[in-house]
């Protein structure tokens, strides 16, 4: 039987990526690869939906793909490859942009939220057709899962109507994807600000655990992340959430239920429940670091792994796209 088809994707936003990218992402991808034809992208061309400085960006391009590897993802078994190698992305999304409404891209929330923060006129045109970009990389590999944290879900439920709407009008081209989020880790918050998300472009980093951060740094912050006054180490989201995300945090990790941990540090004060948490976050991150780190040191390397994955996610791309051109009706260079 052939394998079925897994297409994600993370932003080269920051020079590490953060321990929500690993839980929500990462380590899913790296448990699906073997089950699944597996492509995972650094979407470069995301990145400038936002501004970038360019030399800055081909180093944070290169930084995140040395991460995928380091966490996992095998660049014999998975395609992992730059975005923007492949030119076929930018041009279907051109031809989906042609059937989205604009109030179905305009009803997208982390557009909403983006373009608030930053205003209308430091808000460019990219950024609001982001999820339709997003679309065309999924749709050009014929994909069947998407494996992403929550705040993904509304980008492949348009990229599912998307896919319907042109299967509808040109006849069936593209597989409807569908996304796979993990419950219990598709979000997690901000060590400072328990309510918020996450992020790699968070103002303050005080509350942002890096991939590549040195050890003691990492410490630290777990050291120093926000709880409550009750003192007991308990899950309950809506009461105690600084002690329910490091519980989240801690279970993903080490693998262990989350009641197990809790009865574990029954009776003891959150000091003791934090060294916990950080011996199983720093030894989780230290030998990814390492390896991250080891990678970006030969960078011609790296970048020759990207070259012949491209070549390959290139083929099934260009291929897409032929059928895609045909399908709309553009005439064909004789
Ligand atoms: P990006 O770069 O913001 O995030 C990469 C992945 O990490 C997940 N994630 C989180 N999961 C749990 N808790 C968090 N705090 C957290 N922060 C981020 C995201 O859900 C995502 O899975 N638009 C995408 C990139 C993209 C893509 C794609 C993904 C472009 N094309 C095609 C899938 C398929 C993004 O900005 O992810």
């Amino acid at each position: 039987m052939t394998k079925q088809r897994l297409y994600s994707g993370m932003q080269p936003s920051a020079d590490s990526l953060q321990i929500g990218n690993y839980i929500g992402a990462l380590l899913q991808w790296r448990g699906m690869q073997e089950e699944y034809d597996a492509f995972f992208s650094v979407v470069d061309l995301h990145a400038i939906t936002v501004a970038q400085d360019p030399e800055h960006l081909r180093e944070k391009t290169r930084r995140t793909a040395a991460q995928y590897i380091a966490a996992g993802i095998e660049p014999s078994r998975s395609t992992l490859y730059v975005q923007s190698h492949v030119r076929a992305h930018a041009e279907l999304a051109w031809i989906l942009s042609t059937i989205t409404g604009f109030g179905e891209a305009g009803r997208m929330t982390q557009f909403k939220d983006k373009s608030q923060k930053q205003g209308a006129d430091a808000t460019s045109v990219g950024l609001f057709t982001y999820p339709i970009l997003m679309a065309a990389d999924i749709l050009l590999y014929q994909t069947d899962v998407v494996p992403v944290g929550d705040d993904q879900k509304q980008h492949v439920e348009l990229t599912r109507d998307l896919a319907e709407r042109f299967n509808s009008r040109f006849g069936d081209t593209f597989v409807v994807p569908k996304p796979v989020i993990q419950a219990e880790t598709a979000r997690i918050y901000d060590l400072q600000d328990p309510t918020s998300k996450m992020s790699k472009s968070a103002e303050s980093h005080a509350g942002v655990l890096w991939l590549l951060d040195e050890p003691s740094v990492t410490a630290k912050k777990i050291m120093r992340a926000v709880t409550d006054s009750e003192g007991s180490v308990r899950y309950d989201r809506s009461e105690k959430p600084g002690v329910s995300n490091l519980l989240t945090i801690y279970s993903a990790l080490s693998g262990r239920p989350i009641a197990e941990i809790e009865d574990e540090y029954a009776g003891r004060g959150y000091g003791d429940f934090k060294k916990g948490l950080r011996d199983v976050v720093v030894s989780e991150f230290e030998p990814v670091r390492a390896r991250a780190l080891e990678l970006l040191d030969d960078p011609a390397e790296l970048d020759r792994l990207l070259a012949v994955n491209a070549d390959r996610a290139a083929e099934i791309a260009d291929a897409t796209l032929a059928t895609v051109y045909e399908r709309v009706g553009l005439l064909r260079r004789g």
